[in-house]
C-alpha cells in the first residue's frame, strides 16, 4: 500500500498558528512582543530568499523582525560588534546570522558570540551541550522540525529503531540527540558506514540528511517505516530529496515529499524557538 504523504506545509502552518496564539497572550498579559533579528552579510540570492521568508513568517505570527544587511566585505570586527549590540537589546529576543558567511569571516567565532538564550538557531555550543544533557531549550530548527513531523504523523517513537543518515552538526547529530530524548534506539550512519543498506533496512524511523539525490533507494526502506527526507538537491529533473520517493513510498507507512516536507518546518521551528526565547525572559512563574 502506498504511504501516507506527510504534509510539511500544513503542519508548518499549524505550528505557526499555535505560535501566533501564544504571541497574542504574551502581548495582552505582559505587553511583550517577540523580536527576531536576522543578519545577512553579502548578496547570496538563496540567503536573500531565506531571509525574506523569515521576515514574512515573523509578520504572520505577530513578531517584530529586524533585518541587518551588511556588505559582502564586512570585517569580522564589525560583525562581532553588531552581534554584541543585538545581545544587549531588550526588544530583540532572538538573533540569527544567516549562513554561509563570506569566506573572510569566521562563522564559528560569530556563533560563539551570540548570547545562548538568544541563539534561536540552536547552534551555540552551550545550546548543543544543553541538548546533549536533555535540556533542549532551543533545539536546531531543522532536526526539531523532523521530530515534529514524526510526532504529528503518528509515528511511534518509544523503542523504535531510528537511523539517521548524515552526521552534520546542523542536522544529523542534533537529530540523533532529539530522537534519543524521545526514547528511540538511535544509529547515526554516514559515508564510512559498512552495509548502509542493511543498517537502513533495520530502521522504523529513517531520516536522510546527506545531500545526495535519491541515495536512499526503495530496497533500503523497511516495510512500514516512517521516512523523513531532509535533502533538497537541485537536479535536471528539478528539486529532489535524498530518498527515491516513488520507490520508498511503496514500502513506507509515511514519508515526507520534497519539496513540501521538511523544508517548511525550519521556519516554523524558528518561530517556536523565538517565542521560547521571549518567554524565557519572563520570571518562571509568569510563563
Ligand atoms: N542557512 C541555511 N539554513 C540556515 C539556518 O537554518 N540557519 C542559519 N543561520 N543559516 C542558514
Amino acid at each position: 500500500m502506498a504511504a501516507e504523504i506527510i504534509d510539511g506545509k500544513q503542519i508548518s502552518a499549524d505550528i505557526r498558528a499555535e505560535v501566533a496564539a501564544e504571541v497574542k497572550k504574551l502581548k495582552s498579559k505582559h505587553g511583550l512582543t517577540p523580536g527576531l533579528a536576522v543578519v545577512l552579510v553579502g548578496e547570496d540570492p538563496a540567503s536573500q530568499v531565506y531571509v525574506r521568508n523569515k521576515e514574512s513568517a515573523c509578520a504572520e505570527v505577530g513578531f517584530n523582525s529586524f533585518k541587518f544587511e551588511l556588505p559582502a566585505d564586512t570585517s569580522q570586527e564589525k560583525l562581532m560588534d553588531l552581534v554584541y549590540e543585538l545581545n544587549n537589546r531588550d526588544d530583540i529576543h532572538g538573533i540569527l546570522v544567516q549562513l554561509p558567511l563570506p569566506s573572510q569571516l569566521d562563522s564559528a567565532e560569530v556563533l560563539l558570540a551570540i548570547e545562548p538564550n538568544k541563539d534561536v538557531d540552536g547552534f551555540h555550543p552551550v545550546n548543543v551541550g544543553r541538548l546533549a544533557v536533555g535540556q533542549a531549550t532551543m533545539p536546531p530548527c531543522t532536526p526539531a522540525g523532523c521530530v515534529e513531523l514524526l510526532k504529528r504523523s503518528g509515528a511511534r517513537l518509544e523503542g523504535a529503531n531510528a537511523v539517521i543518515v548524515g552526521r552534520s552538526n546542523i542536522v544529523g547529530k542534533p537529530a540523533a540527540l532529539l530522537l534519543l530524548a524521545e526514547n528511540c534506539t538511535v544509529t547515526i550512519a554516514h559515508s564510512k558506514t559498512r552495509d548502509l543498506a542493511g543498517v537502513c533496512r533495520g530502521a522504523d524511523v529513517l531520516v536522510a540528511a546527506v545531500g545526495v539525490p535519491k541515495m536512499i533507494t526503495g530496497d533500503m526502506v523497511k516495510e512500514g517505516a516512517t521516512v523523513i527526507d531532509v535533502g533538497i538537491n537541485r537536479t535536471d529533473e528539478g528539486l529532489v530529496g535524498d530518498v527515491d520517493f516513488e520507490a520508498a513510498r511503496e514500502k513506507a507507512r509515511a514519508i515526507t515529499p520534497v519539496p513540501g516536507g521538511v523544508g517548511p518546518m525550519t521556519i516554523a521551528m524558528l518561530m517556536k524557538n523565538t517565542l521560547k526565547a521571549t518567554q524565557m525572559t519572563l520570571p518562571a512563574q509568569a510563563r
